[in-house]
């Protein structure tokens, strides 16, 4: 058995949180989008704004313009008004394990017992946030790959005692909203796809960091020989390379090996500022970063 679900709560209004709702409403569902941040917020309602424009012209949203789907998204700062009628939260907040279980501890007071809470984490299993909540056969991980209505498919990794019931609620919702759902069979930290992103992402910076290759060779080897759009350094820009950290972070803080602490390299552009493309600098510069143009790849 299963609840269907059309009421969605998306908690986050960062990077992922806006492709969840955004895909959410193209797909029908009514949804509440909450933020601790005002400006949060107002950046996200640009982004959903531009989002559904190409989710529309991708001729994704199934014909429908995009003003229908920019109407079915509710922003608000309150968590309460948020939550209080989902069917499913979705939580997409900072990479912190004490700021998810105070989260889903304050979730798990608003929202009626049925509700179904997921987070969006890329590196924290369900099971270290479970026990914030008196719903642990409802909890699960729900791991989302951007940009999602490009790249729709998501992991679903249970947690200590999540039920057949819960699984297979989301199983049916993710499908409802054009998204193929993937089953992580055992815990993992990482899951399947980041876990091999990861052994990519930690040997590129290291290359870099021993000053053995620049960025933009590390990239145009990577795109060459995988035949792909962009190389790892240039999706890390797209990540957010405080995103990286904190993920780098858990793994270093769950094996204390030295060599998965986070490089140097990563830390000054991020001590400097330099986040990636939200804020116009990371690796590359932005707009048009150099790894976009047709001279990129070109003989030297
Ligand atoms: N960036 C990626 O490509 C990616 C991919 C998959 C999963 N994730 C995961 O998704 C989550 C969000 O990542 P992101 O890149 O969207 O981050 P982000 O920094 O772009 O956005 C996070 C948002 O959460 C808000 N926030 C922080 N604490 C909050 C709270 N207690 N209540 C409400 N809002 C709060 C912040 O104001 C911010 O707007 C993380 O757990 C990350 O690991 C990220």
């Amino acid at each position: 058995m299963f609840q269907t679900i059309e009421d969605v709560c998306v908690v986050g209004a960062g990077l992922m949180g806006s492709q969840i709702a955004v895909q959410s409403a193209a797909f029908g569902k009514r949804v509440r989008l909450h933020d601790v941040s005002d400006k949060s917020l107002a950046n996200s309602r640009q982004a959903i704004a531009d989002l559904a424009n190409d989710i529309v012209a991708a001729g994704v949203a199934g014909g429908q313009c995009s003003q229908s789907i920019l109407d079915r998204i509710h922003y608000t700062t309150s968590l309460d008004e948020a939550a209080a009628e989902a069917q499913l939260v979705i939580e997409a907040i900072t990479e912190d394990v004490d700021a998810k279980r105070g989260l889903f501890h304050q979730l798990d007071d608003i929202c009626p017992p049925s509700t179904v809470l997921a987070t969006n984490s890329s590196s924290i299993r369900i099971s270290r946030v479970e026990s914030a909540t008196r719903r642990a056969d409802r909890v699960l991980n729900t791991h989302f790959v951007q940009p999602v209505w490009k790249h729709p498919f998501v992991e679903l990794m249970r947690g200590s005692v999540t039920s057949d019931e819960t699984m297979a609620t989301v199983d049916a919702f993710m499908k409802s909203i054009g998204v193929l759902p993937v089953i992580v069979r055992k815990e993992s930290t990482g899951f399947i796809f980041n876990r091999i992103w990861r052994a990519v992402k930690k040997e590129a910076l290291r290359v870099v960091d021993q000053q053995i290759a620049t960025v933009e060779d590390v990239d145009r080897t990577w795109m060459i020989l995988w035949e792909t759009s962009m190389g790892p350094f240039a999706l890390m820009d797209n990540v957010g390379l405080d995103v990286v950290r904190d993920i780098e972070m858990v793994y270093f803080e769950q094996s204390g090996d030295p060599s998965d602490a986070p490089p140097q390299l990563l830390l000054d552009k991020i001590s400097r500022g330099e986040l990636g493309v939200k804020t116009g600098k990371g690796f590359y510069t932005y707009p048009n970063p150099s790894w976009q143009s047709p001279e990129f790849l070109a003989q030297r």
